[in-house]
């Protein structure tokens, strides 16, 4: 016997299953003896196609939330499926197969190579994924066009505005197409003219790939760009 979805709960996507299904997340740290409880209880679905913003004070767990989407970091307790397959109790090799293969990484201080390209910062998940050095160039190049770059291929990140250095971080995190892009306050360091330009493309690169989007953000003007927001308060997501 099958079970038809509730009417009183909306479905944002009936047809499929959620990309990401968050359930019942729990985190804590232990310092110095002392339990720190992070996470309580955090449930959410994200389909794909959808831009999910998490907001809430400074302390509230975004990032370390963030950091359990990533697969970065393991809960306390609670189940994370993704892609449909449950990660709690995945070791450390199909984890980190996983994680290159469906998910990309935007955070606020932009994270490249100071010494590289921006067309081989964009690379470096395309050599760890064994692509070989041609493909490697001309994907990284379309990349960097696709996000109005093309210009600055052999430019260094301190030859560039950090708006311009954003840019590079999109297109390195969509190099292997994820299907997840996660973003820890993309837009933290830019002022508002850039902020606004590394949302519009990050929005519509992830529109063309059908990935759906996780933002973590304190701007008013990035949460209401999302389709749905998830408050965190004191651990909790509601
Ligand atoms: N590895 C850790 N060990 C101990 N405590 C931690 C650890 N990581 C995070 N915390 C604590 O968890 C709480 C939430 O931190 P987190 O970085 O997730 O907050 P946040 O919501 O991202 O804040 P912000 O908006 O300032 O970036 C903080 O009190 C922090 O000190
Ligand atoms: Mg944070």
């Amino acid at each position: 016997m099958t079970t038809a979805p509730s009417p009183l709960v909306p479905q944002p996507f009936p047809h499929q299953a959620p990309l990401l299904r968050v359930d019942g997340l729990t985190r804590h740290f232990t310092v110095s003896g002392t339990r720190i409880d992070v996470l309580h209880d955090c449930t959410f679905d994200v389909f794909r196609g959808e831009v999910v913003a998490i907001i809430g004070q400074s302390g509230s767990g975004k990032s370390t939330l963030l950091s359990l989407l990533g697969l970065l970091d393991k809960p306390s307790g609670g189940e994370y499926t993704f892609d449909g397959v449950a990660t709690s109790r995945l070791g450390e090799g199909p984890r980190s197969r996983l994680r290159g293969e469906g998910i990309g990484f935007v955070f606020q201080q932009f994270h490249l190579l100071e010494r590289r390209s921006a067309l081989a910062n964009v690379g470096v998940p395309l050599v760890l994924a064994g692509m070989p050095a041609l493909r490697r160039r001309s994907r990284s190049r379309d990349l960097l066009e696709a996000v109005g770059l093309g210009h600055r291929l052999h430019s260094k990140p301190h030859q560039l505005s950090g708006g311009e250095q954003q840019r590079v971080a999109l297109a390195r995190a969509l190099s292997r197409d994820p299907a997840l892009i996660l973003a820890d306050e993309p837009t933290g360091a830019l002022d508002a003219e850039s902020s606004r330009m590394i949302m519009d493309q990050l929005l519509e690169q992830a529109r063309i790939r059908d990935s759906a989007v996780v933002v973590v953000t304190h701007d008013p003007k990035v949460a209401e760009r999302a389709d749905r927001v998830v408050e965190l308060v004191e651990g909790r997501t509601r």
